[in-house]
């Protein structure tokens, strides 16, 4: 691509130039708005992809920020419109959020390329809505700039600060355990969440925002800046300025998004002790541009990456203290020599130099290598007969000692049934189980939903106990925390091997060996498998029938597979770019 200079290149004077119907037509409207021509005409048209909604509290201050965007528009000679889009409320949607991962990609892909569209700020950072919004807009390859929406600001109980997420489950085990009363609970549930943005914790949504700017999709230090913090509403204006400067230079996402773009968004993701959401997600992200990403590179990377935030629920701290410290370009200024410093990002340098002056300012919320949380990375990839396509462990956020442990299975045939049996008294569980959640995979929850933190049985809580291994195809909140294995691949819904686990079998798990393994005769489980029977799908229409005919398997992203630039979907060997294919451009009549 070679820089525009002239107004009539740009892809919006196709609807806005010329002596044509169309021409009349499109131009006619825009003045309709109450522009004049010139506002329009000729000038980048920058969409603001806003998933602004009252019901979701992570994004509440975003219609006040376009209006930021809209001045950095403005003043750099574009002419920006503001578009609103589906709004992900991780706390609400169901069954899933996950599900609708991909309705709000081809929303956004769609949104842009079927409209005169030059540039575009894509506006969000709710858990799912981050992966989405790139997802959509590396299809259409418009210049985009991601715009974080920003963490809340710390919790606050009893003098206590509260990390969203993390301390509610934290303390939901002490109000099991009888120990947190009614008036407490209360209290806690107040101060939790008391400002706009997203979850103040490392989870899904941090991960992701600032995996983001790892890749180079946002304004540097763009992601660690709280949601109600006057920087925000400053950055939010830096991008809306920039993205019109990006459009004249025609900086694509796939000029910026490589495969080293991708081994940096990896290799932060361990260093921040990110959410293993992060994994499903980045593979569907570089999907989209044609790069797989195979798991063993995640493992490959997690083992020479040490976790320098000690951010919760890995570490003590939260998202405000890490901005504090200096944020992700702190953080990424301790790791330059993991990471590609070569690498484009958005405002037209590479990562090396927007790390120039970055510096940590509490050694204690970024640790300095000397000093990591722990020194290897925080997540760590599982194979064995359990799980032949993988399955992932957050090891940072587990106990060490039950990292190694072989013990009898406590199997839950689904949710409902883990449910209706978890605390029962007649559960024969002990501190040694291993407890085996079935159907709750892409297809099976259906979408993945965040139930890998199985709940630990009550008669275990009074006792004392606070972890034991759990093994699950569901996904786990990156606020949350325990030993948890998760993303089982294939899911027991079609049939993987986690669907012929029965109650006492013995489960291996030997995280430092990368191993998973049911310790069942591969005779025993041919006549299992021989007996199996698929249970009932989900949904009889609409986008759950969509969902559940297209969705690819978690070590795959979960993408749907007619979204991914091939059709070939994941054939071929893993090391081969697909061909990339952008969205078509529309014929404009
Ligand atoms: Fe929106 Fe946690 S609920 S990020």
């Amino acid at each position: 691509m070679r820089p525009k200079s002239k107004p009539d290149e740009l892809r919006s004077f196709r609807w806005f130039g010329g002596d044509s119907m169309a021409g009349f037509m499109h131009r006619s409207r825009m003045k309709q708005l109450g522009y004049r021509q010139d506002d329009f005409v000729g000038k980048p048209l920058i969409a603001i992809i806003n998933t602004w909604s009252e019901i979701n509290p992570c994004h509440a201050h975003l219609r006040e920020r376009a209006e930021a965007v809209k001045r950095g528009v403005w003043q750099a000679g574009g002419f920006p419109v503001e578009i609103p889009a589906l709004s992900i409320a991780e706390t609400y949607m169901k069954p899933s959020p996950m599900m609708y991962r991909n309705l709000l990609a081809m929303e956004t892909e769609e949104l842009l390329r079927s409209q005169p569209v030059d540039g575009a700020v894509l506006m969000g950072g709710c858990d799912k809505t981050t992966p989405a919004l790139l997802m959509g807009a590396i299809s259409v390859n418009l210049p985009t700039i991601f715009l974080p929406a920003g963490p809340m600001l710390r919790g606050n109980w009893e003098g206590e600060q509260l990390g969203s997420g993390t301390d509610f489950r934290k303390y939901w085990i002490e109000r099991c355990a009888g120990a947190i009363t009614e008036q407490q609970w209360n209290d806690m549930e107040a101060g939790i969440a008391r400002s706009p943005g997203f979850c103040m914790t490392m989870g899904t949504a941090s991960t992701m925002t600032a995996l983001a700017e790892a890749l180079g999709l946002t304004l540097p230090g763009a992601s660690s800046i709280p949601a109600p913090d006057s920087n925000h509403a400053r950055m939010s204006m830096n991008c809306g300025q920039r993205i019109v400067e990006m459009v004249w230079e025609d900086l694509l996402p796939r000029d910026i998004l490589t495969r080293r773009a991708f081994e940096n968004a990896i290799a932060v993701d361990m260093a921040i002790g990110g959410s293993t959401n992060a994994i499903i997600h980045l593979v569907a992200i570089a999907g989209r541009c044609g790069l797989p990403l195979e798991l063993p590179l995640f493992d490959a990377i997690s083992h020479r990456v040490p976790v320098l935030a000690n951010i919760r629920p890995s570490g003590a701290y939260l998202m405000e203290d890490f901005f504090y410290a200096g944020g992700l370009p702190a953080l990424m200024s301790e790791m330059k020599d993991l990471l590609h410093l070569d690498c484009p990002t958005v405002n037209g340098r590479t990562i090396g130099e927007n790390l120039v002056g970055a510096k940590i300012i509490n050694p204690d919320v970024i640790r300095p290598r000397a000093n990591p949380l722990t020194p290897t990375g925080g997540t760590a990839i599982l194979y064995g007969n359990l799980a032949p396509d993988g399955a992932v462990i957050k090891t940072s956020a587990a106990t060490p000692r039950l990292l190694k442990h072989t013990g009898p299975a406590v199997v839950f045939k689904n949710y409902k049934d883990m449910e209706a049996r978890i605390d029962g008294p007649d559960l024969n569980v002990t501190e040694d189980s291993v407890l085996v959640l079935q159907n709750a995979g892409p297809l099976g929850g259906p979408g993945m939903p965040e139930w890998g933190m199985l709940p630990i049985p009550q008669k275990l809580l009074l006792k004392g106990v606070r972890d034991i291994v759990r093994i699950s195809d569901a996904r786990m909140s990156g606020t949350a925390y325990g030993t948890c294995v998760l993303h089982v691949s294939p899911e027991s819904f079609i049939g993987g091997p986690l669907s012929l686990v029965q109650d006492g079998d013995l489960i291996s798990l030997d995280a430092d060996s990368r191993l998973l393994d049911l310790l069942v005769s591969e005779s025993e489980l041919s006549a299992r498998r021989a007996k199996w029977t698929k249970p009932a799908a989900p949904f009889g229409r609409g986008y759950g029938a969509l969902y559940a005919t297209r969705v690819t398997q978690a070590h795959l992203g979960c993408d749907f597979d007619f979204l991914e630039p091939n059709s070939e979907v994941n054939a071929g060997e893993p090391s081969t770019p697909r061909p990339t294919v952008a969205s078509p451009e529309p014929e404009i009549h």
